[in-house]
Formats: C-alpha cells, structure tokens, sequence
C-alpha cells in the first residue's frame, strides 16, 4: 500500500492573525503544497474565469453564484444625509467584484414607516426615498448587471405596512372593495386562525384592535405589519403583479420573506396546501421570464426541504438555517456531531434539485463574529464549512471585515447587526460625511476595510481566499457532498467531489490540535494538496489521516 502525505509548514505569516490562511496564487491557481520530500502533485487546471462566466450564464447560475445580503440603508452613503443610498451602492459594485460576489440580496427597498427595518412596506412598487427614486434602483441595476452582478430582493408578501393604501381602505369599514384583503375578526382571536406571535421582539398578541372598524386584525410580526388576506383572490392577483412589477425592471429574482405563512388555519401556520399553492404561482410567474431565482425564508428552522416541492415546481433556493442560525452552539460545544447531522440531514430530505442557500449570519441573527462568541477564528471555520458546503452561500454584508455588534437600538435589538459598513478610517469610516443614522459597530478602528485589505492573516484576505478558492469550480455548486464519518468528535470532514475534481474539507471545532481519522471511501492515495488552512493529509484505500492545529481548517484538494 502506498501512502501519500502533504505537510504544511508554510503560511506562518499568513497565519498569524487567525489560526487559518490560504495558499494558492493571486491568479486562482492552486499550488499544492509539499515537504519537498515528494513532487507536489500537479492537478488539471482550467481557465477559472472563463469557467465562472459560463457557470453563470443561464438558468442553473444561481448553483454557482456567490450571494451578499445589503442592508441599503447601512451600506454607502452618497449624500451626506448619514443614510445609505442607491448611488453609493452603486459606488461600491466595484468593491462586490474584487470580493467575489455574483448575487446580491437587498433586504427590502421599498417606501416604509420603518416598524420593521423596511419588512412594512407602504407602497410594493416604489422606492424608499431615503434611498433614491426609482430610477436610481433601476441605474443601479444596470450598473450590476453590466459588471456580472445580479441582483435579488425582498418581497414581504406575507404583511404589508399598516400605512399601505390597500390597508387604510381596508380598515376604513366593513364594506370597502377591501374589506377582505386582511385578516379580520370581531374577537382578538379567529376559530380559523391558531396562530399568534410570542416572540419578544414582535410582541404577544397577534390581534390588534382597529378602532375605526371596530375589528381586530391580524399580524404576525408588528402591529404595524397586518397580515394580506390570500384567501381573496384579488390579493393573490394582485401581489402576482407586484412580481411582476420588478421582474419587468430587471431584478434576478426574490429572497421571499416568511413566505410559508401566507395562510393559516386552526391549527397550522406554516406551509399550508393553500400556501403551497401560491408560491407555484409565484414560481410560474417568474418562469415567464429567463434565468429568474426565488429563494425561500422557511419559518421552520431545522427543515427547509418541504419549501423545494419537487424539486422543480417551488423555490430554486432555501435557507439552512439550522446550519445558519445554530452553528455557534455548535462550536461552542467543540463538537462536530450536530454540523454532520445538520448537513446530513439536508442531503437526506432534500428533493433533487434543491439547491441550499448558506449563511452564517443575516440581519435578523447575532453578528457571526458574536455568534462565535468574539473568537474570529470560529467566524472562519463556521465559514469554511458555509462556503463548501453543497449550496449557494450567502455573506451578510460587512461578514467579510467581521464587524462587531453595535449598541445603538432605534428600531429593536437587531439594529446591533445593521450598523453601516466600514470602509477606511476617515471621518465616517468612508460610509458617510454626515453622521450615520445608526451609530458604528464596535473596534471599527480595527475591522473597517483599509485597516484589512492587503493584511495577511485578516478576515477579509481569508474571505477574498475562500471565494477565489470557489471561483469557476462547478464542484463547489453541483458536485456530490458526502459528510465523512470521523472517528474523533470535534473534527468535521466533507467531501465534494465531480467529475473533473474532489476536495476534502477538514475543520477542528475543538481548541486542541488533533490527528482525525477519516472515512472516505476510495479516497485512493494520490498525492493530496493543501489550498486552504492549515494541516496535513495522510490518505491510503478508504481512509484519510488529517491533522489539524486547535481551531485549524484545512481544504485539501484530492484530484
Ligand atoms: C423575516 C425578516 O427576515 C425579519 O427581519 C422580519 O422582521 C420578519 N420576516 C417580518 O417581515
Ligand atoms: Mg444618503
């Protein structure tokens, strides 16, 4: 039997400032590295741009994409109002480019009171003018497009703000033409609705009284969020129109906002038949347009598969956010028992054709670098794992700088991870030249981009590293994902592979450098090459030897 064996003693500096770092060249090539004992292998490699530009061309581009979620509001002011604005995205398409980014998700656009962070939407077919006009939206837009970006946005069908025409005509009696577009009840209570809100951030009860009508309505989120009646067909038609409405200014799809809870029944609130039934709808609406994507916010946390349908009739993209949301429990056990279960469970259930969209974090969630409890080198493992894992993977935005949380609230608590983005350490941290409308997070001295950009060992190099690491290689988006069973607790192994090439994704949760062995099937013993972390890689017939430092990763790529 002959065994293969790479050791990495490299990248000391690169190393440095996280426990992790990545080799491989500024062009995208990866070097596979050696002792010198052995020749390094030599794998077959392509023209990794040109590979990108036609993995993303046509329908199935969302597998191979990058995602970035853009609060708007928090991420490039151009007039000095302290807000972010359309012409100061659009600034900063470039910056979205050099990172990695094929998709951005915007979270809602929309004309708003701001309850919700703009999740209220006033007005389904304008722009918040804190934001620009609409022909702002429709410039920038264009901008992305013309640099390869695409570009997703909420759609909150679920509730509208209280303050939208439809709801004021709605509440003004019991007669109107829409008078049944919301949910409506002369008890703070339906027998034909068993669901309420216990959330804290949304209050306890899901009925609110509506003096001029003299009825309660019903809202799930805040009160200023009542919820559409899709029982009516009128609001079926009409939220239909409103895709349209965007579809038709060029946007690639929807990131579709709570949207298993469009119906409710005495006992059911999430993902009802009738629901169902209108995101095929939704679906076939956006079929009548190319390469449109709809990604669904599942309401249930730990199983996302029932939100693909059949694989072809439903979403093109759900959240995990069993992974998404929980991924700091899990590292703060140091085990990878729930990450294996997690993913696994994910291949299990899942539908062919669903394709996963990845996140370590969102507006509505800790910040990733707090939900690895401040430890930067959790942020990145969890990363690792995110952006290898079969799916699409979605950064929210400044996830790259590992902003800190902030401590200013002027909506609710989640304001702690909406605070603007930190691009240079001038006055305003190059967000804006007035004063921002939420205050910065914390050590923005130390985390704001110039202060990273160029910087081995920062966040922001081990993120533009992953991602080039990504670029053009169809494996990461469509390859086979098996998770490995490990005979030691803390390290997480993966392998993906297709018919061009195959990696092993090795992450120690645990704090003590560790030696794992791996089950892989027929891994073989060619000679394996590090291109991410840090480790070494020891590979015969069916198993893989892989040793980690405390808090180590390591991609290796197999062939
Ligand atoms: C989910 C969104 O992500 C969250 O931010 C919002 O508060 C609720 N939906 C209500 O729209
Ligand atoms: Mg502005």
């Amino acid at each position: 039997m002959t065994f293969s064996t790479v050791r990495i003693s490299l990248l000391a500096a690169l190393l440095a400032g996280l426990g992790l770092g990545a080799c491989g060249d500024d062009d995208g090539t990866e070097d596979a590295a050696s002792t010198g004992a052995e020749a390094p292998p030599e794998f077959p490699e392509k023209d990794w741009e040109a590979e990108a530009s036609s993995l993303l061309t046509g329908p199935e581009w969302y597998r191979h994409a990058v995602g970035y979620e853009i609060f708007v509001r928090s991420f490039q002011d151009s007039d000095g109002d302290g807000i972010g604005d359309f012409p100061g995205l659009t600034s900063r398409l470039d910056y979205l480019r050099e990172l990695g980014v094929d998709v951005i998700w915007l979270m809602p656009v929309m004309p708003t009171p701001f309850v919700d962070s703009g999740y209220d939407v006033a007005d389904y077919e304008g722009i918040n003018p804190d934001y620009g006009t609409l022909a702002d939206f429709e410039a920038f837009v264009a901008a992305a497009h013309e640099r390869g970006i695409r570009v997703v946005m909420d759609l909150v069908l679920n509730h509208t703000s209280d303050e939208h025409a439809w709801f004021q005509e709605s509440r003004a009696d019991r007669e109107n033409p829409k008078a049944d577009w919301y949910v409506w009840s002369d008890t703070p209570s339906s027998p034909d609705n068993g669901c309420g809100t216990q959330n804290p951030v949304f209050g306890s009860s899901a009925w609110e009284l509506d003096e001029a009508r003299g009825q309660y309505y019903f809202h799930r989120f805040y009160a200023g969020q009542p919820d559409l009646n899709y029982r009516n067909p009128e609001v079926v038609e009409r939220t239909l129109d409103v895709a349209r409405f965007w579809l038709d200014r060029g946007v690639d799809g929807f990131r579709c906002d709570v949207i298993g809870l469009l119906h409710e029944s005495a006992t059911e609130c999430e993902l009802l038949p009738e629901t169902k039934d209108y995101i095929r709808q939704l679906r076939a609406v956006t079929e009548e347009y190319d390469d449109r994507v709809l990604v669904a916010e599942p309401s249930d946390l730990t199983d996302a598969s029932p939100y693909f349908g059949d694989g072809g009739d439903m979403f093109h993209m759900a959240f995990n956010f069993a992974y998404g949301y929980f991924w700091g429990v899990y590292f703060a056990g140091q085990t990878a028992t729930s990450v294996e279960i997690t993913l696994g469970n994910s291949l299990a259930r899942n539908p062919p054709g669903a394709q996963e969209a990845l996140v370590i974090g969102s507006h509505d969630v800790r910040r990733a670098y707090t939900a690895g409890l401040g430890d930067d080198s959790a942020q990145l493992r969890a990363a690792v794992i995110q952006l290898t894992a079969k799916g699409t993977p979605f950064l929210y935005y400044g996830e790259e700088l590992a902003l800190r949380p902030g401590e200013q609230q002027i909506v609710d608590l989640r304001d702690a991870q909406r605070t603007p983005m930190l691009w240079s350490g001038d006055a305003g941290y190059g967000f804006t030249s007035g004063s921002p409308w939420l205050a910065f997070g914390a050590e923005a001295e130390a985390t704001h981009l110039e202060a990273q950009r160029g910087v081995q060992g920062s966040m922001y190099e081990a993120y533009r590293a992953l991602l080039a690491l990504r670029r053009g290689r169809a494996v990461w988006g469509t390859g086979d994902a098996e998770v490995l069973t490990v005979d030691t607790d803390a390290v997480f192994a993966m392998r993906r592979s297709d018919a061009f090439m195959s990696y092993l994704v090795t992450v120690n949760l645990g704090d003590e450098p560790v030696t794992a062995s791996v089950d892989a099937p027929a891994i073989g013993s060619a000679p394996a090459g590090l291109v991410f972390g840090e480790g070494e890689l020891v590979t015969a017939g069916d198993t893989a030897k892989a040793t980690l430092p405390g808090k180590g990763a390591a991609i290796f790529r197999l062939r």
